[in-house]
């Protein structure tokens, strides 16, 4: 499949747990479009960094990395350089990390190619930090997704008891926490809404309510 830099893009940022990555796969299969987890890309970043003892500030060495990473996603499988690294991206720890190399203008221009090359038609869902302010400007149905730390960090645990992970409340709180702040805060690309953001704060929100919202928001933008 080729890049289409015409085909629709809709973007949608917020800050981790907001539940942007179930929103997103929800929103794809909907209207068959394709699919950018691009928190992925960062992750893998920081896993192949660590597995390769490569500093995580070490901005020069990451962007060297990066240069030599084949990424493969299928469906839930995330393969790089002919490794599985599905389950090790998908950590509280590998998220703090992904939010460290993330921080770093070098990686996140090295990454950027890659990112704009998923769009492709018939149309793309991209979900990140800045989707809408920074790789896909020209979107015509940006969403903010927002909710409260608390809320976020309570969905991260139900997510990964679920899976059958031991995790603390409180520890998930903070770390939730520290990675809003990194994000929000850092020069480059910080999370923020796209002036024409449609901002959504699903604390109170079922899925099924933020997914009607969003196909509203779809069908004003592209249709
Ligand atoms: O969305 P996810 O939690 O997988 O993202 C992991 C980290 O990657 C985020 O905390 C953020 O620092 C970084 N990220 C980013 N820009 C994106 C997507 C993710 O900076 N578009």
């Amino acid at each position: 499949m080729q890049h289409d830099p015409l085909a629709p893009v809709v973007t949608i940022d917020g800050p981790g747990g907001s539940g942007k990555g179930t929103l997103s796969s929800l929103v794809a299969a909907k209207l068959g479009w394709h699919l950018l987890d691009s928190g992925a890309l960062y992750r893998i970043v920081a896993v192949s960094a660590q597995s390769q003892a490569i500093d995580l500030e070490d901005e020069n060495a990451l962007v060297v990395m990066i240069a030599d990473l084949q990424i493969a996603f299928a469906g839930d499988i995330v393969d790089v350089n002919g490794k599985d690294l599905s389950d090790i991206i998908r950590t509280e720890e590998t998220g703090v990390a992904a939010s460290r190399v993330a921080a770093l203008p070098g990686v996140r221009d090295a990454i950027l190619a890659l990112q704009k090359s998923f769009q492709r038609a018939p149309g793309l869902v991209a979900d990140g930090r800045d989707m809408g302010t920074v790789v896909f400007p020209h979107s015509k149905a940006k969403i903010f997704l927002d909710a409260s730390a608390e809320a976020r960090a309570d969905r991260r645990y139900k997510q990964l008891k679920n899976k059958g992970l031991s995790v603390n409340l409180r520890d998930l709180l903070e770390q939730i926490q520290e990675r809003d702040a990194r994000d929000r805060g850092r020069a480059v690309a910080p999370l923020k809404p796209a002036a024409d953001a449609l901002i959504i704060d699903s604390t109170q929100m079922t899925i099924e309510e933020v997914l009607e919202t969003v196909m509203t928001e779809v069908t004003k933008g592209y249709s």
